[in-house]
């Protein structure tokens, strides 16, 4: 049994990285649905079916759990999966909640009311689909008390990523952060909430300017991963780590190795 870790496309290699190097003894399958990428301009039901259909693709080569490390398939279709669709023998994780329980300064898990948290300004940047479902200000509004987020949706950025065109990128980061900045003039913290965005870490980092903390997920996901492995340790069994995708084989390992600067072989879902 392998752990799976899925996302639209490449970005979701961040995740995979960190967790690779947390758990060195799981096998990983990486699932890139790039034949449909990006998610983020798509709509929560295309959303939820496409994720769906890779999870269930998943679930043959042997993966279980299954992480959606995308934040656009983990907020406009993780819960509608969770209530009526997963099977009950099956675990499916976001990507959401580790990032916001370090925001607001809580243990794996800890479901207690909201209370009062250091941070009050916070700036969430994602896709538009993301932003679009306000599935980061539900899952803060659980856990915290008068946090005012401002969220900035970053049109064309992962594909900038996706085509290699890391000047386009940085570019579009700056304006982006320009206009966050516009609405909210000094965030004290900024969420990545897009598994492509750890690759712009430092484009966004000086765009914000080196006072605002940054949260990103790859490592926070990690951690969680290896929390929730040791609670169920039933979960690791025997499987070969493997990478498929559901666009060219070879673009994309060309493409993953040039992100991950080693050598990254993906197969045909
Ligand atoms: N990797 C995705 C995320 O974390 C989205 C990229 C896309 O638009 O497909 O939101």
């Amino acid at each position: 049994m392998a752990v799976g870790v899925f996302d639209s496309g490449l970005g979701g290699l961040t995740v995979l990285t960190a967790a690779q190097a947390r758990l060195p003894q799981v096998p990983f399958v990486y699932f890139a649905d790039s034949a449909n990428a990006p998610y983020g301009v798509r709509t929560s039901d295309d959303i939820y079916a496409l994720t769906c259909a890779a999870v269930e693709r998943m679930w043959e080569a042997g993966c279980d759990p299954v992480i959606l490390a995308c934040n656009t398939a983990s907020a406009a279709a993780l819960r509608r999966m969770q209530e009526s669709w997963l099977p009950k023998d099956k675990r499916v994780l976001g990507v959401f909640v580790p990032m916001i329980e370090a925001l607001t300064e809580r243990d794996w898990g800890d479901n207690s009311p909201p209370r009062q948290v250091a941070v009050e300004h916070v700036a969430l940047f994602a896709t538009p689909a993301t932003v679009a479902s306000r599935a980061f200000q539900r899952e803060l509004a659980f856990r915290a008390i008068g946090v005012d987020v401002e969220a900035q949706a970053c049109g064309g950025v992962v594909d900038a990523i996706e085509d290699g065109d890391m000047i386009l990128a940085e570019a579009l980061v700056k304006s982006h952060v320009d206009a966050l900045k516009r609405k909210m003039p000094e965030p004290q913290a900024a969420i990545l909430g897009c598994t492509y965005y750890p690759l712009m870490q430092d484009a966004f980092q000086e765009a914000l300017g080196a006072g605002v903390t940054l949260y990103s997920q790859a490592s926070l996901v990690a951690e969680s991963l290896a929390d929730y492995l040791d609670r169920h340790p039933n979960m690791l069994g025997s499987g070969s780590a493997r990478y498929l995708t559901t666009g060219d084989p070879r673009r994309v390992s060309d493409r993953a190795t040039q992100f991950l600067r080693r050598q990254i072989t993906f197969e045909a879902a």
